[in-house]
């Protein structure tokens, strides 16, 4: 391809045909396309730090974002994905739509798929919203996270940038902190993790720890310094008050100083330690700036980045599994 970025051919030899019309959850993955789509992304990494980053894989496509909570990282990004792809991209936000007015969410959703796009972002406060559209919808649903459910392109991001800090996720010993209970965040990664053979560890306090983690084949702690002790990944989760029914943790103050990350706990943990936040961070009530600003140690930023690569791969895999179907 003539005039083609660095790096396209080789983007354009790992694409695939994604064996799903959606992409609803971790738990519909194998470890086969998860590689696959890694893979991909990474692609996509060096494309997008390209000064022509612009691509026609998604030409005449169009992208449908569909936020019913607030966003920054996820809709930006899905949104930039599309775009860098070539799909039209429109953003729906329920403040401004009929929703306002009563409209239904299936209502909204079958009549969205009367205009015939051929996919769909959708967050929404309720779990299982993402799987309930799919089934009256003709083109690809991608869940951007579902009440305490699923975020499952978050995890496919945390897990690009720990490959890419690490060289590889099996035998990773990964401690996600914090409010855990509230966290699809921790559902979609301890799902993807266990597949790609980390060790996965939960630490909080007792009233943020779900009863379920029993069947999930994690560790779990209460005390953040054992709970962190040897780990390569710290994964630290916001306090979802605007979740929680009641007072579930102690003052924010006090939060801070049993399961907050700073300097003094985080030296317990594996040397090379990186830490992670999905965001958005809550400084000093979860996480230290000292430790969230240490690009020595940080992965933040890269996962913000990382986010636009993996939603990229999502985008182009169902849309050339829908290329197949025509
Ligand atoms: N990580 C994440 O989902 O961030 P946003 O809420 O900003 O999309």
């Amino acid at each position: 391809m003539s005039g083609a970025p660095t790096g396209l051919n080789e983007v354009l030899q790992r694409t695939f045909s994604f064996p799903k019309r959606h992409f609803l959850s971790a738990t519909d993955l194998n470890e086969v396309e998860v590689a696959n789509l890694l893979d991909l992304a990474d692609g996509f990494v060096s494309l997008n730090r390209q000064t022509s980053k612009k691509l026609d894989l998604l030409k005449g496509r169009t992208l449908m974002n569909l936020f019913f909570e607030n966003s920054t990282r996820t809709q930006s990004s899905f949104e930039l994905a599309g775009k860098r792809l070539g799909a039209d991209v429109v953003n729906m936000s329920p403040r401004s739509s009929s929703i306002s007015k009563g409209e239904t969410l299936i209502d909204t959703a079958v009549t969205l798929n009367a205009m015939q796009p051929d996919l769909l972002v959708i967050r929404h406060s309720s779990s299982g919203a993402a799987s309930l559209l799919s089934q009256k919808v003709g083109c690809s649903v991608i869940n951007a996270g579902d009440g305490q459910h699923e975020h499952p392109t978050q995890a496919l991001l945390d897990a690009l940038s720990m490959r890419r800090a690490f060289g590889r996720i099996a035998g990773l010993k990964v401690a996600i902190c914090g409010d855990v209970l509230h966290s699809r965040v921790a559902r979609s990664n301890i799902a993807l993790l266990q597949m790609l053979g980390a060790h996965v560890r939960l630490v909080g306090p007792p009233t943020l720890i779900p009863a379920a983690a029993d069947r999930w084949n994690v560790e779990v702690f209460h005390d953040m310094r054992k709970g962190i002790a040897g780990c390569d990944v710290v994964m630290m989760l916001r306090l979802q008050l605007e979740r929680m029914d009641g007072v579930m943790a102690p003052s924010q103050r006090e939060y801070f100083r049993f399961f907050g990350l700073d300097r003094e706990k985080l030296a317990h943990a594996a040397p090379g330690v990186r830490v992670m936040h999905p965001g958005p961070m809550n400084r000093g009530v979860e996480i230290d700036s000292d430790v969230a600003d240490d690009l020595a140690v940080s992965l933040i930023q890269d996962q913000v980045e990382m986010g636009v690569a993996a939603r990229m791969a999502v985008l182009t895999s169902l849309a050339a599994r829908l290329d197949n179907e025509r």
